[in-house]
Parts: C-alpha cells; structure tokens; sequence
C-alpha cells in the first residue's frame, strides 16, 4: 500500500461500513468518562499509588474519535498480524484497533501499559468490543520491546520523549516484520522535543502525516 493512498483513504468521513464499530467505541468511551475509579499512572507499579480517575484520565489522555478512526483504518487497509500498542492507557485506542483486527477476521493486538490500574480498565474495555483480540501487558515499554519480534504494526503512544522515540524506532526497525508501519502520536503541537525526534525519525524510510500521527513505512 503506498503511503499516499493510504492517508488518502484515512481522511474521509466515517462511512456505513464503519459506524456500527464507531459507535461500540464510543459508548466504551462514553462508561469511561462517567466512570470515578482511581487509577495510578505510569509510577504506580513503583509505588506511585492511584493519582487520579478513569473519567479525568478518559478526558485529557485518550485518543479522541477522529485520530481513533485514523487508527482503525490504518488495521482495516493494512491488514496486520500483530499490533504493537505502546501506551494502553485505558483502552480506547485499544478498542478502535482491536475492533479493526475484529472486522479483518485475523491479527492481534498487543498492548503494553505501564500503570496496573489502567491496564486492567483497558483489557475490560477492550474486550467488550472485541473479545479474544487483545493482550494487555503491564510493564514499562523498555522492558517489553520483545513484542516487536515480529510484528507489523507500532502505534508508539507512550513515552514522548526524544531519545525513546528514537530508541523504539530503532528496535522497531531491527525487531519488526517487512513492511512494517510505525505510528508515532504527538508529532507535531506537543513539544518541540517530539517534533525534532520525528523529523529525525521520518528520514529513515518514506513518511507521511495525519494530523498529530506521523507514519513510518519499514521496508
Ligand atoms: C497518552 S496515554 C495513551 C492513550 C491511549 N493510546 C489511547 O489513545 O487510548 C499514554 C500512556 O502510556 C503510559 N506510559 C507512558 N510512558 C510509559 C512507559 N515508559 N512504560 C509504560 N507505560 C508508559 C502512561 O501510563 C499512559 O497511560
């Protein structure tokens, strides 16, 4: 698939085909931002305790709908057979890949959370839209780079600084299966430090952008 026509077909509103697996997304969104649970963040397997709630969390940290769907047909085109998700947070992005890996009839997704609390949210929220789809591993992302082997797919939505994006771009690219895509979350608008790291990033194969995702093509 070259990239061009790949953005392409991602940029467009959602269509019939797609709305029923929207909207089972957006009603796990919906429990989530009404839900008061504590959960800790990514210090909390170090003893950082339960820091905030599902809700607040939910608001400021999950993917919103439009970035989502650009996940969910980046599965859907692409077909892959292993998602990587650095950063499960909550699950929501997990639902909308998930749910793509679903409606393919093949792949999985595995999906790394450092925060215990967030993670088990996450594998619930996952699983209630697709279940039998997903793994949700607690550890840091370092620690877990093993799920590269293999896999075709990276959604890096975790650590935002610049010597890890470059650091799991360069695992990525010595781990993961050809062609592969690395999605990288935050390029642009975030921090000056993410952007220098993708610019840097996106000179090691072809490139493309959607909005705050940048996408990179390993051959
Ligand atoms: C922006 S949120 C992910 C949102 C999620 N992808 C979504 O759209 O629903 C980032 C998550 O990465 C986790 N995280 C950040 N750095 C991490 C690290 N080094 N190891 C493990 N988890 C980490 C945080 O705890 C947080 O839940």
């Amino acid at each position: 698939v070259h990239l061009r026509r790949l953005v392409r077909a991602c940029s467009r509103p959602v269509d019939d085909a797609e709305a029923d697996d929207v909207a089972a997304c957006e009603a796990v969104r919906a429990w989530l931002l009404a839900d008061q649970t504590p959960v800790g963040d990514v210090f909390e397997a170090q003893g950082g305790g339960l820091t905030t709630t599902v809700a607040a969390e939910a608001a400021i940290a999950s993917s919103p709908p439009e970035k989502a769907v650009v996940l969910y047909r980046l599965v859907r085109h692409l077909q892959p057979r292993v998602v990587v998700e650095l950063g499960g947070a909550l699950g929501l992005s997990g639902c909308y890949l998930a749910t793509a890996l679903q409606r393919n009839g093949r792949g999985r997704l595995v999906s790394v959370e450092g925060s215990p609390s967030r993670a088990a949210v996450a594998a619930q929220a996952v699983s209630s839209v697709a279940p039998g789809v997903s793994e949700h591993r607690v550890s840091l992302f370092d620690d877990a780079l093993g799920a590269l082997d293999g896999a075709d797919l990276l959604f890096n939505d975790g650590n935002h600084f610049a010597e890890a994006v470059l650091r799991y771009g360069d695992e990525a690219r010595r781990r993961m299966a050809r062609p592969a895509l690395v999605v990288v979350d935050d390029i642009r608008d975030y921090s000056p430090e993410m952007t220098l790291a993708w610019d840097q990033l996106r000179r090691s194969g072809q490139s493309a952008e959607i909005g705050s995702l940048g996408l990179l093509r390993l051959t």
